[in-house]
């Protein structure tokens, strides 16, 4: 799919489709009136007739209007103009590409930013770009007879105005973050047969392949082992598969400049081990693994968009099965931190390869660490599918990722990480036990990381609620690329 950003006259535009919006009410956007002045008042007409609402995200479409060049016309519903919020913005977007993906229409040209619906014209830039990918996204490649590619090829933002160089900049920024969102996706929506700890450090080379620009290795057990990442390996005995440790280096600045370290969970899947999980649904642990995809996809972006700073992806990945070999409840490891954790259940695993991961970390002189991973049921419990929970040991950075999820519309809340629940984590026999009991289990989980990360700045997002979708829509959605690809972003622009 090609997106591009272009002046003109909706009525002379050639186009399979141009969009203008319309008010409820039926007051016409600017692009509209030159339509319907065009036209002779067909617009005009079709208000009088009532078969034009302007109800937010109604959709009409015309065929070969005279005296307008495109070969359709779809026009939108944008609501009450002062009631134009994202979420109406959002669902006016929606239904503009559905509407565009039933016509047979290979191209649109898109009026819709010069009535500044939504946040800013690049919000809704960003916006439509990733919608529109959302919509064209195909999930069923293993099918024997996998669905056909969407019509809709190339995609214009049209402007009645000269287009500012900043638009222009925003919509090479979406495409760049769409490659990275549905790299995660693909990979998030693999089963967990293909998709291997081996897998995954074969992606990442073949990323670094794509990019000069990426730098990827990969340590593997022995090396984990002579590094002292007891925790990490607890994890992976009662596995076939290898574990890998992974990392990719993206210096896109000048090498002085501390990288930003991104950290992501990469359980392949999570049967819960020796503390094995429940049947029903349990496919979808196939998706524990969508940290690690988001480092992925985020380096893949920034790298395609050439950002200028530093970047480190670091993911362990293993499974975590049981087997004879397995981790027991009870058994206690010294993790590379020197810290000892007695693991009272072999189902939270994921904050145990994480802390080596995040110890090993610290080797990159990070500027700032985040790490990313579907850690916590109850962080489902809390927030939903619409939050991702964010935990942050200094409060700039926790409200940079807010303001990043804002931006990009992949938003975050913040939970506390304060002292009086580590005591939770309290074992009689370890430094440490693995789990803080049944209450606040998304908080206990980020204070158990929250000891391995005492020497730098760091995040911790919770995105077991937002990585994937359950039931008739089940599939990866790439969250939170967009998120951490805008946040890099705007650390590239001293914000
Ligand atoms: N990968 C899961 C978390 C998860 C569960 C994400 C369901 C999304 C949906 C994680 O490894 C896990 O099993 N966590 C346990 C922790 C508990 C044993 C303290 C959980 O949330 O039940
Ligand atoms: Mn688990
Ligand atoms: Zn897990």
């Amino acid at each position: 799919m090609e997106f591009s950003i272009k002046q003109g006259n909706p009525e002379k535009l050639k186009s399979g489709c141009v969009v203008v919006g319309v008010f409820e009410g039926g007051k016409l956007s600017t692009s509209a009136q030159a339509l319907d002045k065009a036209a002779k008042n067909v617009l005009s007409d079709l208000i009088a007739q009532g078969d034009i609402s302007g109800k937010a995200a109604s959709t009409l479409l015309l065929h070969k209007l005279p005296g307008v060049a495109a070969e359709r016309v779809l026009l939108v519903g944008l609501g009450k103009a002062n009631q134009l919020d994202n979420k109406t913005s959002l669902d006016i977007l929606r239904a503009t590409f559905t509407a565009l993906n039933g016509t047979p229409a290979k191209e649109a040209t898109l009026f819709l930013i010069d009535e500044s619906i939504g946040k800013s014209a690049e919000w809704v830039i960003k916006q439509a770009v990733f919608t529109a990918a959302e919509q064209a996204f195909r999930a069923d490649g293993m099918k024997s007879k996998p669905s056909k590619a969407a019509t809709l090829k190339q995609i214009n933002i049209a402007t009645l105005e000269k287009p500012a160089a900043a638009l222009k900049q925003a919509l090479d920024q979406a495409t760049a973050t769409v490659q990275g969102i549905n790299l995660a996706k693909t990979l998030g929506n693999l089963p967990g047969n293909i998709c291997t700890p081996s897998y995954l450090a074969s992606k990442a080379l073949a990323l670094s392949k794509e990019h000069k620009s990426i730098k990827t290795t990969v340590l593997e057990e022995k090396d984990m082992q002579k590094l002292g990442m007891g925790s990490f390996l607890s994890v992976t005995r009662g596995s076939e598969q290898p574990a890998k440790l992974i990392t990719l280096e993206y210096y896109g600045a000048d090498k002085k400049h501390k990288p930003i370290v991104l950290v992501g969970k990469g359980i392949t899947f999570d049967t819960g081990g020796i503390s094995l999980k429940p049947g029903a649904e349990m496919d979808e642990m196939k998706y524990d693994m969508c940290g690690a995809a988001s480092v992925l996809g985020t380096l893949q972006a920034i790298a395609g968009m050439g950002l200028k700073i530093n970047v480190v992806g670091v993911i362990p990945t293993c499974e975590n099965m049981p087997s004879g070999a397995a981790t027991k409840p009870g058994d206690i490891v010294t993790s590379m931190s020197g810290q000892t954790i007695e693991i009272l259940n072999t189902d939270a695993e994921g904050r145990l390869i994480l802390c080596d991961a995040l110890t090993y970390s610290a080797k990159f002189n990070p500027d700032t660490v985040i790490d990313i991973a579907t850690l916590t049921g109850a962080c489902v419990v809390a927030l939903g599918h619409i939050a991702s929970g964010l935990f942050a040991n200094e409060e700039k950075l926790a409200q940079e990722l807010l303001a990043a999820g804002e931006q990009s519309h992949d938003r975050a809340w913040q939970l506390p990480l304060w002292e009086d629940y580590q005591p939770l984590l309290d074992s009689n026999f370890a430094d440490m036990a693995n789990i803080g009991g049944r209450m606040g289990g998304t908080i206990t989980a980020a204070c158990f990381l929250a000891r391995f990360t005492k020497d730098y700045r760091w995040a911790h997002l919770d995105i077991a609620g937002t990585a994937w979708k359950s039931g008739k829509e089940k599939g990866s959605t790439g969250r939170p690329v967009p998120l951490l690809t805008q946040y890099l972003i705007n650390r590239t622009n001293g914000k």
